[in-house]
């Protein structure tokens, strides 16, 4: 928590603190300047300019490590999923930590192997339309397990492997018929939607796909939706895993590893939560209905890992105020971080210097980009410290699903992505130039 009850609640620790830094030699008091680990935000802006990706090593290794040590009492892996940011540096980062990978391209493939060639062995591909070069790019990398999640997709891929003659490990992606409470757009577990195989098709799936020379039974997977953050779902759907384990293994099936995806929410709002008991918890729920079975567990967290370890920097271009209503309009737009207009999800938003003790004047705005749509905002009716033109804003969780979603939308070329560990700072993606945008058009 914080030592400054002004910015309480606007801190993610390790990554993101608020450090107090006197104005200067002539100029009285001090400000609280928010830092990733030990450099100050504003010299980030001015070396890299803005909008500007920042992710803090620290906050990432240390979020696996919760992980890790989580499950330790179990043999697991954990296979990050790189869709939640798959900047090569980052992928690189977590593989030396141990991590594989959940990958769901054949160009995730590539950035995973690009990372870490090794990584590939710890490595599973999931997804609804993988295609006959994806499998087979995944085949020769030698990954540890295929997500399967149609008989189509089986027989395409025995058709794969048999032409390379490479044993194929399959699990059967099952869909539980869990009801998880997200955004629809996130929730995976239910009959209607498109993901996996009904679990009470799989019995006779899994028999077919024994009979396959090039296949290999070897786990069941499941995947229920993202930032979920009741645990009881997450308990439902391993439980009827566990029941279907059961009947395959008296079926004779191998089956040696259990994947139940990711999932597990971060705390967009309610800063307080306690990471570490949280995925304690987590790992509770998961591990229990699978006592005794003797399984290797696969996880592939995104969000939980990477999300609250980076914030999206974007400076005040203007202020303005239609009718009363009160705008910032930033410099970052919807395309840098699409998820509030998408999901109408909530990101925290706090100005980077703020001065220590002033009476502080709160104002309402509407926290927006440049581009020309209506859904371009960050932030509705948002209760912020009063701010100035120029002035620094940070929006928070940016890590997860913030660069991975970005586009170009208006022509906007992509932020920089910069990684900060303790002093030190490494460019792990140039800013984009228009030119690249529109190179391949010429
Ligand atoms: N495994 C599978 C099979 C998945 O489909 C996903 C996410 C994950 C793992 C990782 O889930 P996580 O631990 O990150 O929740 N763009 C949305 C989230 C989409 C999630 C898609 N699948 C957002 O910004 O909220």
């Amino acid at each position: 928590m914080s030592r400054h009850s002004e910015v309480a609640g606007t801190e993610r620790p390790p990554g993101f603190v608020f450090h107090r830094q006197s104005k200067g030699l002539f100029r009285r008091g001090a400000d609280l300047v928010l830092h990733c680990e030990d450099l100050p935000l504003p010299t980030l802006a001015e070396r890299y300019e803005t909008p500007l990706y920042v992710y803090s090593a620290t906050a990432i290794r240390q979020r696996l490590l919760t992980f890790q040590k989580a499950f330790r009492e179990v043999p697991h892996t954990i296979c990050y999923s790189v869709k939640a940011n798959s900047n090569i540096s980052i992928l690189r980062l977590l593989a030396r930590e141990r991590c594989g990978f959940d990958v769901v391209s054949g160009g995730e493939l590539e950035r995973v192997l690009v990372a870490d060639r090794r990584a590939a062995k710890k490595t599973v591909f999931s997804g609804v339309g993988k295609s006959a070069d994806e499998m087979t790019a995944a085949l020769k990398a030698g990954i540890l397990l295929f997500n399967v999640e149609s008989e189509s997709e089986l027989w395409a891929l025995a058709e794969c492997a048999t032409r390379l003659r490479t044993t194929a490990r399959v699990a059967l992606r099952v869909n539980p018929d869990v009801a998880a409470d997200t955004h629809p757009h996130i929730s995976t577990g239910l009959r209607k939607h498109k993901f996996g195989v009904p679990i009470s098709d799989a019995r006779e799936l899994y028999a077919k796909a024994s009979g396959a020379r090039y296949l290999k039974v070897a786990g069941i997977s499941v995947h229920i939706g993202s930032q979920i953050t009741e645990l009881a779902p997450f308990a439902e759907a391993i439980a009827r895993v566990s029941g279907l384990l059961r009947v395959l293994r008296a079926d004779g099936h191998r089956i040696e590893y259990v994947d139940s995806g990711g999932g597990l929410g971060i705390a967009y709002q309610e800063p307080g939560v306690d990471f570490d008991a949280m995925v304690a918890r987590y790992a509770r729920a998961v591990t229990n209905p699978l006592r005794g079975l003797n399984v290797h567990l696969l996880l592939e967290p995104g969000r939980a890992i990477i999300g609250p370890a980076g914030v999206l920097l974007t400076s005040i271009i203007y202020r303005k105020e239609n009718d009363g209503k009160r705008f910032l309009v930033v410099d970052a737009a919807m395309n840098d971080l699409i998820r509030p207009v998408l999901y109408s999800a909530y990101h925290e938003i706090v100005p980077v210097v703020q001065p220590v003790n002033s009476t502080k004047k709160m104002e309402t705005v509407d926290v927006v980009g440049p581009v020309c749509e209506s859904g371009d905002f960050f932030a509705r009716d948002r209760e912020l410290p009063r701010t100035e033109e120029n002035d620094l804003l940070a929006i928070l969780d940016a890590g997860a699903y913030g660069m991975s979603l970005a586009s170009n939308y208006n022509t906007r070329p992509r932020p920089a992505e910069i990684l900060v560990q303790g002093k030190s700072v490494k460019v792990i993606r140039r800013r984009e130039k228009v030119r690249d945008l529109f190179s391949a058009e010429l």
